[in-house]
């Protein structure tokens, strides 16, 4: 019904991520018979709800929970066997789901210990300038893939030739974090034993234990070895069957390699494009692109953000475990006053915490400078997601259009200075980041619950008043949009 006539669909988050990505995986997935991923790892958090029943995936395609159905880790995806053996597959095998169907290419490249280190170590270098990253390792483990240094699924499975990459690789890494990093033995251990959880068993006289890593890393693919396959090959040629195939994305087309927000972007291409080259699909394969858009914007991690309601440091204040009830929040909407309480209104409503992480996002307005960048790289396809989220906002705003505030620059081949208008988004943080919302369109909301509209006449003429105000602000086409969690609560414009 979702597909169409369509064969291969991509899904892209067309923000910064957390845009409700999985609940369309989901919806779509239900009618692919192959659900694959293509960059990322376990940066990534999907939380799928089948019935009564939530699941937190990484880096497994969210296709699993249906036992018919190949789920495909592509080459471009940089994976941890701890997280896929000791979190995922466990986790999965335990809630009864099968994990059989799923297939694992001997291209992807793997997150070692060092990773995870070097990640954090870059971050505390940077200190106040530092990413956010998700300390995941994801970065770092990017960097050796392009650096031809990197250890792929295929290299693990000879221990001999495993053990002396670990030892050469790892003599590397240490004269980087404790020669020019200069890293505190004590800060090491600590780090060993918060990312690994494994009471010490990767260290050695304050460095990498090579033998430990080396069993640990091949008791842990013993257990994948049934899953690794020549996943090209094994897609191309479902292709040539017809085959429906769900391109699955992770985070979101602003925290894209090149096309986001850099520095503060992940390592891969989270935009349509990473999906050939991460699967090795041809990209005229690709039937369609979904960008899915949520109907405010939210953020995780440092880096500029223009319609932020408040400020990171007024967040930092809020933790998962104080969260507002539904009522609460919407008695806390007809009384804000500032910026700070309507994004926190919008952030409990939605539960906008991390998945992975738990962080409480930073929440703004709808940003069409930010979000027609998707329509121009990943085509004008849009999915809305969390529109109910905006049921008791008293006023709804999107942002048409930037102020500059920073100091005389060079951006694009022209100078700019402050008072300069952006209505194209400037993919630089450093020129981002004296970019301040300036011209908003103003909706009335439609205080109304739209959680149980089947079709779009349902809708509030100010919810389609809103609905057609992203259309015209973004030129894109809104194709579905969400009105709550459940699958059942998607309408077809
Ligand atoms: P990394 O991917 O862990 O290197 O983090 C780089 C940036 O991407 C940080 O701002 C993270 O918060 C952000 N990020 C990474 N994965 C996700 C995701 O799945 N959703 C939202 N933000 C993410």
């Amino acid at each position: 019904m979702y597909f169409n006539d369509d064969k291969i669909i991509g899904i892209c988050g067309a923000a910064w991520g957390d845009e409700g990505k999985g609940k369309f995986t989901d919806v779509f997935a239900d009618e692919a018979h192959i659900i694959a991923r293509a960059q990322g790892g376990c940066n990534a958090g999907h939380t799928v709800i089948v019935g009564d029943m939530k699941l937190k995936l990484h880096q497994v395609p969210s296709g699993i929970i249906y036992p018919d159905k190949l789920n495909v880790i592509g080459n471009g995806v940089v994976l941890d066997p701890r997280v896929l053996v000791e979190n995922e597959i466990k986790n999965l095998t335990a809630q009864g789901i099968s994990t059989d169907n799923l297939k694992i290419s001997g291209d992807a490249h793997i997150i070692m210990p060092w990773h995870r280190i070097i990640d954090r170590a870059r971050e505390w270098r940077l200190a106040k300038n530092k990413i956010g990253t998700t300390a995941r390792g994801i970065g770092p483990a990017y960097a050796d893939k392009a650096n031809r240094c990197g250890i792929r699924m295929n290299d693990l499975y000879d221990k001999k030739v495993l053990t002396e990459k670990i030892r050469v690789i790892a003599k590397e890494k240490e004269a980087l974090l404790f020669g020019a990093w200069k890293l505190p033995v004590e800060t090491f251990a600590e780090w060993m034993n918060m990312t690994d959880q494994l009471d010490g068993l990767w260290l050695k006289d304050g460095k990498f234990n090579v033998q430990t890593i080396a069993d640990s890393y091949s008791d842990w693919t013993a257990k994948l070895k049934n899953y690794v396959t020549d996943t090209k090959k094994l897609i191309n040629s479902a292709i040539k069957k017809n085959k429906k195939i769900l391109l699955e994305g992770a985070q979101g087309l602003l925290l894209d390699i090149d096309h986001g927000t850099y520095p503060f972007v992940t390592s891969s291409n989270c935009s349509a494009g990473g999906f050939a080259t991460g699967l090795g699909i041809p990209p005229q394969s690709i039937d369609r692109i979904y960008n899915i858009l949520s109907a405010y914007t939210t953020r995780v991690g440092a880096g500029p953000f223009p319609t932020e309601l408040g400020s990171e440091e007024e967040i930092s204040s809020e933790n998962g475990n104080n969260k507002m009830s539904f009522d609460q929040s919407a008695q806390l909407a007809k009384t804000a006053q500032d910026d700070y309480t309507v994004g926190k209104v919008i952030r409990h409503i939605a539960g906008e915490f991390g998945t992975t992480t738990g962080r409480p996002r930073r929440t703004g307005w709808f940003d069409a400078v930010a979000c027609s960048l998707a329509a121009k790289i990943n085509g004008p396809d849009v999915i809305i997601t969390k529109l109910d989220v905006l049921d008791v906002m008293p006023k709804i705003k999107i942002c048409t259009a930037y102020e500059y505030t920073g100091p005389e620059t060079w951006y694009n081949g022209k100078t700019i200075k402050s008072g300069d208008k952006f209505t194209a988004f400037p993919t630089d943080a450093r020129i981002l980041k004296y970019c301040r919302a300036a011209e908003f369109i103003e909706f009335e909301g439609w205080n109304s619950n739209i959680t149980s509209a089947e079709i779009y006449d349902e809708l509030p003429t100010l919810a389609k008043k809103y609905l057609a105000g992203i259309e015209e602000t973004t030129g894109c086409n809104i194709k579905l949009v969400s009105v709550g969690p459940k699958r059942s609560q998607t309408i077809i414009k």
